[in-house]
Formats: C-alpha cells, sequence, structure tokens
C-alpha cells in the first residue's frame, strides 16, 4: 500500500486508468511456444473520458479489459487507476476485483434471473464498496431506475424485461456501484440495428451526465467512432493507433487502420522517395503517385514498400470523352474503365480498372458512368496518404 498516491497527476490531466506495459499469454499446452493474447500495451482512459477499444475477432480487447477489472492476471506491467496502483506484476501488487473502483457490464449483461429489477439494480448498494442500509437503498435503486426509464418495471422479474430494458438495467446496476470507471464489453452486440443505434446514443448521454469514465470493447467501427472520445485500434494483441475518431479516419498511421476504419484504396507501393513540398513519391502498379498526406507527427522516411491510400470519396472521376485515354495526363491522373457501378441514393459507388487494379470511388449521383465507360481517376495528393506499414 506504501506506494498509493505516489502516481497522482495534476488535475487537469490526470487519468482514471493508466496502463503500462501490460502482457498476458494463456496457458499453453506444454512445449507450445508462448504467444500473447495481449502483447506490450499502454494507454490511458482521462477522467470523465469515452475511450474504446476496437479490433477484430480475437485482438485481445475482452482480455485488456479483463486485466483492468483484475479478473485476469496480466504476466508483465501495470495497471493505474486514478493514480493508485491496481497491479504491477513486478512488484506482485494485485488489488481484488471488488476493491477496484470499476464496474463491469458484460455482453450478456450479468442480469440475475431469480430477481426482481429492483433488487438486481440495488444490488451494489447492498454487496458493493460502498454499502447503504435500510430504506435508503429502495429509494436510492428507484432513482436511479427513473434515470434509465425503468422504474415503472421496478418490480417485475428480471426475465420478464425486453433486451434494450435490460441493457439498461445493467448500466442502472454498474452506476449504482458509483464506479470511477465502467467497463463495458460489446454490450450492444445482441440488440437489433435500431435498437443499437438508439441506446448508443442513451449510453453516451449517461456516461456524460454521470461523469464517469468508461473502457468500451467493441469490434464495430461505426459504433467506436460514434460514440469516442478516443478509440485504441488492436491488431494481435497490439495497439496500432491510438487517436480521435477524425483523425483516426483522416490519418491512418498504417494500412491496417486505414482498412479497418471505413473503406480505403491501398496500392502496394514499389519504390518510394521524397516527393514535391515535403510529400512522398510513390511508384505502384497504377502508375507514379505524389503523397501530400503522411501520419501525423511523424518525420516520414520514404522507402521501397508501404502503401498509398486514398478513400472513395478523395477520388475524383471524370468521362472522358476523348477515347484513346489522353485526358489522363497531369499529375496523379490514370486511365480507366468503369467496372461496376452501384446507385445508392445520394452517390454512386463505382468499381473502375485502372492499370489492371480496380479503385473504388465513391462519387455523387447524376453523372452518366456506365460499366464500360472510359474515365479519368484524380487523386488529389492532399487527400492521398503514404503509409510506411
Ligand atoms: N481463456 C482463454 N484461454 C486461452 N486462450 C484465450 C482465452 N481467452 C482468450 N484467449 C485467446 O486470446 C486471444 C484474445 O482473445 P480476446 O477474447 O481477448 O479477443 P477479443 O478481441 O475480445 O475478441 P472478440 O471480438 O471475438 O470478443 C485470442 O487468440 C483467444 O483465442
Ligand atoms: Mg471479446
Amino acid at each position: 500500500m506504501t506506494e498509493s498516491k505516489v502516481h497522482v497527476m495534476d488535475r487537469d490531466t490526470k487519468n482514471a486508468i493508466a496502463i503500462t506495459g501490460l502482457r498476458k499469454s494463456y496457458e499453453q499446452s506444454p512445449g507450445a511456444e508462448a504467444t500473447y493474447a495481449i502483447d506490450d500495451i499502454s494507454f490511458e482512459v482521462p477522467e470523465g473520458q469515452f475511450v474504446t477499444l476496437l479490433g477484430p475477432s480475437g485482438c485481445g480487447k475482452t482480455t485488456t479489459l479483463r486485466c483492468v477489472a483484475g479478473l485476469e492476471r496480466a504476466s508483465q506491467g501495470r495497471i493505474e487507476m486514478g493514480g493508485e496502483v491496481m497491479f504491477d506484476a513486478g512488484r506482485k501488487r494485485d488489488v481484488r476485483p471488488e476493491e477496484r473502483p470499476i464496474a463491469m457490464v458484460p455482453q450478456s449483461y450479468g442480469i440475475w434471473p431469480h430477481m426482481r429489477v429492483i433488487d438486481n439494480a440495488a444490488f451494489p448498494l447492498r454487496h458493493g464498496r460502498n454499502r447503504t442500509k435500510g430504506p435508503e437503498v429502495r429509494r436510492r435503486a428507484l432513482e436511479m431506475l427513473e434515470q434509465v426509464g425503468l422504474d415503472a418495471v421496478a418490480d417485475r422479474w428480471a426475465t420478464q424485461l425486453s433486451g434494450g430494458q435490460q441493457q439498461r438495467l445493467a448500466l442502472a446496476r454498474a452506476l449504482l456501484g458509483d464506479p470511477q470507471v465502467l467497463l463495458l464489453d460489446e454490450p450492444l452486440s445482441n440488440l437489433d440495428a435500431k435498437l443499437r443505434a438508439k441506446l448508443r446514443q442513451e449510453l453516451r448521454s449517461f456516461q456524460k451526465r454521470f461523469g464517469v469514465s468508461a473502457l468500451y470493447v467493441t469490434h464495430d467501427q461505426s459504433e467506436a467512432l460514434a460514440l469516442s472520445d478516443t478509440v485504441i485500434v488492436m491488431n494481435k494483441g497490439r495497439v496500432e493507433q491510438i487517436d480521435r475518431p477524425e483523425r483516426l479516419y483522416d490519418h491512418p498511421r498504417s494500412s491496417f487502420v486505414a482498412d479497418f476504419i471505413g473503406s480505403a484504396n491501398l496500392f502496394p507501393v514499389r519504390e518510394a522517395s521524397s516527393g514535391a513540398g515535403g510529400g512522398v513519391l510513390a511508384r505502384t502498379d497504377l502508375g507514379l503517385v505524389l503523397c501530400a498526406r503522411t501520419a501525423p507527427g511523424e518525420q516520414v522516411r520514404p522507402h521501397d514498400g508501404g502503401f498509398v491510400c486514398v478513400r472513395p470519396e478523395d477520388v475524383d472521376v471524370r468521362a472522358d470523352d476523348t477515347g484513346d485515354g489522353q485526358a489522363a495526363t497531369g499529375d496523379n491522373a490514370y486511365a480507366g474503365v468503369v467496372e461496376s457501378a452501384e446507385f445508392l441514393g445520394d452517390r454512386l459507388e463505382l468499381v473502375v480498372r485502372a492499370a489492371d487494379l480496380p479503385v473504388t470511388v465513391s462519387t455523387r449521383a447524376g453523372q452518366d458512368l456506365r460499366p464500360g465507360r472510359e474515365v479519368v481517376l484524380r487523386l488529389a495528393p492532399a487527400a492521398t496518404s503514404y503509409l510506411a506499414s
């Protein structure tokens, strides 16, 4: 206990959670090489923020969350909450889950079917870190149920609730534990699309209203972008990028992030050199591409390999009426043929074959761009990135 409070930071940058160098491998069969479910993970959840762990199935999101909750023991690294050390593999410090200032909402909600709604909600008041007694329990539980719109069904059995109501009950119960951090593992994944969209907005407004920090897990990129202050993109047990949603979309650091967040055209680079104005000139199968956009805060050292990345909406497409491909002159202009065209109401989604590469293009509807049409593609250098990996 001696080192608690040592790491309290100044008020403006106080972290609800700070994780450093976390590593965890599960038991392997004897003789098998150890593989890490999470491998040297470090990140922070600033107080009051909504931070999301995003990545494909098996990348280590749940493992990370369970380590934070104390349900899983990491083999290396350190976890602090509000400046206090909860876990330190080196110093053999490991605060028990029930002593950590967290509440977890698991994917299945963990609602107890043999209890009424009110008793489910009141559980942390009766058994949690900050216990209450007597009529105060029911009063506070009812008050919270009212906040989440469940006061009218307080005396029903929990099994009589719909999926969305169960999700709200799980949230009410978590909030009644008065946690500093809410841990949420894909809490919307077994609801239908419409309810998901509604509840994610609700979740965000509860989180703000209660001023609680949140660490949220999802593999759904649109959910992550819509909800989060900060997104941590994970891949194979490692952190790929930590950024605000807009920056992740506009400035992905790797082809993995570009591809996982939204859709992206990624052209492998054969040779790269420094281009005009600090950009990168990349030779690809499409031709030479000038990329003015590079990863944020990084001095880009072009090397052979890597990718040119451009979003479909940043590719300009025009019909080429010359019929001989000669219109494709100037920087970043390429001749191609429309391979498929999908009308999506407000826009056209095209696949254009240019130098044998499929290029996805999103353009406003109204142009006559049917399959077979010859076109010129232009990639605005300012919207075209060079990604080193
Ligand atoms: N109890 C366990 N025993 C052995 N291996 C495990 C265990 N739990 C998870 N793993 C392995 O650890 C890796 C990370 O799993 P984890 O459950 O953290 O992934 P995830 O990102 O939450 O995936 P999903 O989106 O499918 O829930 C996977 O390779 C998984 O097979
Ligand atoms: Mg999981």
